[in-house]
């Protein structure tokens, strides 16, 4: 019998697959490469199934003989494993992100003499028509709360926004943009103390409680299907943030994040231009323990902010109260810095990467904000969040427009900047 290699992310099985499958069975057993979410998430949307729940329904079609993993897109590695006769796939993939791929199994199959079969793609139905639909349908608190840790797991950086209210929530959920054949898009959402306060005209303090901010949370879970990761601040009283915990698992918010701040939180970018405390290492240790006691599933994540670099306390100190917090359980570690240069994020994670316990490590690139991703991520980062840009880029255009309005007496003036009237009244479609 011959050898057929058939590779598919398979994440909602439609008609398509079963006729590759169907045709491939022609020329031999069928062999399926089922891509790994890391190989998916390396050019594209984190698939809804896992790798386990997709190659269990592959696996249990009639003409499929076994699955293996496919751990990145690129197929030479299983093919040079399985040397295949023949890899079957759709006509659909000559151009466009799937292009030098292609190219790839030709030159690769050319090794032993095997043979590219391209069948017409299945007209009518595609994975990302279906996907549209499927996020039309929008997600579950227990689907939407645990993709976080998939993501970590699946991707080299997660990358992460500040969305302040439904319509930012939207902007992160839609926005794509195509570079080196790939679609990039963001992964989740930063629900920002910073800008929630803002936004209702209030200081960075803590003086917008929960219940206010949970209305923001509201709002991007009714229109979004990303993960959520909440900016606790201090996260409160020891006997409050366990309340807290609760209620962000139960809404399907995926993690939050507590400072080693006591006393009037300010704004961490102030630095040591006004007077902030840092908690003592045991009492915020109480503080993570507590909060996870508290939480009921596997998946809500507790992660703890070090403010160490920030407060000038030193390298030292931020590495002593990692290996702390960690050992009380957090989930993740934050470290901040306000410095220019990645310098000192970067010092940081060669510390924490020797560690014999370590977690994921998240930053949050304000003020270095000339550093890439590909470097966080070399350098250890799990998680980069853009904590503040959307509300920091619409401010400035706001303020101009009302300036324009006001020296003109007429708003003429400012119609260049705007979307237009058709666009604002259409963004929004309606649901039926
Ligand atoms: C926020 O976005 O509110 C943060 C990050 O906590 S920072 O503003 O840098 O403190
Ligand atoms: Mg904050």
């Amino acid at each position: 019998m011959k050898i057929v290699y058939v590779a598919m992310s398979a994440d909602i099985i439609h008609p398509g697959h079963l006729n590759i499958i169907e045709q491939a069975s022609k020329y031999g057993e069928v062999y399926v490469g089922i891509l790994t979410d890391s190989a998916i998430a390396s050019y594209k949307r984190l698939p809804y199934l896992n790798y386990e729940q997709r190659s269990l329904i592959v696996g249990s079609l009639k003409k499929v003989v076994e699955v293996i993993p496919q751990e990145t897109l690129d197929y030479r590695p299983n093919l040079r494993k399985l040397k295949p006769d023949y890899v079957v796939h759709g006509d659909d993939w000559k151009e466009g992100v799937q292009r030098e791929t292609r190219q790839q199994v030709i030159d690769c199959l050319k090794e032993w003499g095997g043979e590219l079969i391209e069948i017409p793609y299945t007209q009518g139905i595609s994975s990302s028509q279906l996907n549209s639909a499927v996020r039309e349908l929008g997600t579950t608190p227990d689907i939407r709360r645990a993709t976080l840790r998939r993501l970590i797991n699946a991707k080299p950086i997660v990358r992460i926004c500040e969305a302040h209210n439904g319509l930012t929530g939207l902007i992160i959920e839609h926005t794509k943009v195509e570079t080196d054949n790939k679609i990039k898009e963001f992964d989740g959402m930063w629900a920002s103390s910073l800008t929630d306060s803002t936004v209702r005209g209030k200081p960075d303090i803590e003086a917008v409680d929960i219940s206010s901010r949970l209305i923001n949370i509201n709002d991007l879970l009714e229109v979004t299907t990303k993960p959520i990761v909440f900016d606790g601040d201090t996260g409160g009283k020891q006997e409050h943030f366990i309340y807290t915990v609760r209620t962000l698992e139960r809404l399907g918010v995926s993690a939050v994040i507590i400072e080693d701040k006591i006393g009037l939180k300010m704004n961490s970018l102030f630095g040591t231009d006004v007077v902030q405390e840092q908690d003592d290492i045991e009492h915020f240790c109480e503080k993570i323990k507590a909060g996870k006691r508290a939480q009921i599933t596997d998946d809500f994540m507790i992660i703890a902010r070090i403010e160490s670099l920030i407060l000038k306390a030193g390298m030292d100190d931020a590495i002593t109260r990692a290996k702390a917090y960690i050992e009380a359980g957090c989930d993740a570690i934050m470290i901040h810095s306000k410095e220019k240069t990645p310098d000192e994020i970067l010092a940081f994670c060669k510390l924490t990467n020797e560690f014999e316990k370590k977690v994921p490590i998240v930053v949050v690139p304000s003020t270095y904000d000339t550093v890439y991703e590909n470097e966080l991520a070399e350098a250890g980062v799990n998680i980069v969040i853009y904590a503040n840009q959307l509300l920091r880029s619409a401010y400035p255009s706001m303020v101009d427009t009302a300036k324009t309005i006001l020296q003109h007496g007429r708003a003429f003036e400012a119609r260049d900047k705007l979307m237009s009237i058709k666009e604002i009244i259409t963004l929004i479609p309606e649901r039926v």
